[in-house]
């Protein structure tokens, strides 16, 4: 398994794969990988001819500085993962060979669909900073497919749409959640729970799982289900940002017959969780 770090040494393996004949599944990460993120390695080891994985905790998409500061970064670690799975590369960039001239310079790429609500409207520049980093590593590996979890279930569809909109020929495949055994979604961001939040932190999914189960019964007053589901979390110790039902293709309201997905946000002490559950149509 190598380890790149230059975007031009990226690009010259990238293209010899490629005149090779070589499928490459590419999967982008900010690291502190866990089973959600090996997941869709083993996928892409399933689905491609050569793996890549990056690992860049991008400073564009965090809209706290905070945030970005505590990121748990663990290079060592997440190398040893890769290693012992069907990956031919690392992509590991600094912030100098991905920002070359300054992050507050570089050329943005803004996807002006699906991006102003849920997270968007909570993480100001999120969209803005993922779709850049996205595009820019698309350009580095040159892959044939990206994997993406739906965890991030705004992002894959806003990946999904900068990828058609700008005519990259990469396939964007999603791939489900994966849980703790108490339904937890695995994230990089459970590390910081301290116990006590730890043991309150499953109750997100519950909520989520709360409010598919309201829906499929015939609720159909939304802001009334949505209000309930935040108070449920409020009672687990929750502040909750959002609890929303949306269309599962386009994110805008539920439409009658159409799939149906319902995303959360909320923090718990100083660590904010999303999760997101697909309900079906009505
Ligand atoms: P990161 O949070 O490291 O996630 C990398 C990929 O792993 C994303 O596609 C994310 O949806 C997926 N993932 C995270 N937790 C998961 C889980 N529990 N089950 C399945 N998949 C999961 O998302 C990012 O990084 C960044 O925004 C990035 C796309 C790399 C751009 O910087």
């Amino acid at each position: 398994m190598q380890i790149i770090h230059a975007v031009r040494d990226m690009q010259l393996q990238s293209l010899s794969w490629r005149a090779a004949g070589w499928r490459i599944a590419f999967v982008p990460t900010m690291g502190n990988l866990h089973e959600g993120h090996l997941s869709l390695v083993r996928e892409a080891a399933r689905r491609g001819d050569r793996v890549v994985v990056s690992i860049f905790v991008n400073p564009l998409q965090f809209n706290e500085a905070a945030d970005y500061r505590h990121y748990p970064r663990t290079f060592e670690q997440d190398r040893q993962q890769l290693a012992a799975l069907d990956v031919a590369a690392v992509f590991a960039p600094d912030e100098a060979a991905m920002y070359p001239e300054g992050r507050e310079s570089v050329t943005r790429v803004e996807v002006p669909q699906l991006t102003s609500e849920l997270e968007g409207a909570h993480r100001p520049g999120h969209f803005t900073g993922v779709a850049t980093v996205v595009t820019k590593l698309f350009q580095a590996v040159l892959p044939d497919l990206a994997l993406f979890g739906e965890k991030d279930y705004q992002q894959l569809l806003v990946v999904r749409k900068l990828a058609a909109d700008l005519n990259m020929p990469v396939e964007v495949i999603g791939l489900p959640t994966r849980r703790e055994a108490d339904g937890l979604a695995m994230s990089s961001r459970n590390s910081r729970l301290r116990a006590p939040e730890r043991r309150q932190a499953p109750a997100l999914y519950a909520t989520l799982q709360w409010v598919g189960e309201q829906w499929r019964a015939g609720e159909i007053d939304l802001s009334a289900l949505e209000a309930a589901a935040m108070a449920r979390l409020a009672d687990a110790g929750f502040a909750p940002e959002y609890i929303s039902l949306r269309d599962a293709a386009t994110l805008q309201p539920p439409a009658a017959g159409r799939p149906v997905v319902v995303l959360g946000a909320a923090r718990l002490g100083e660590v904010r969780l999303i999760d997101n559950l697909r309900i079906g149509a009505t």
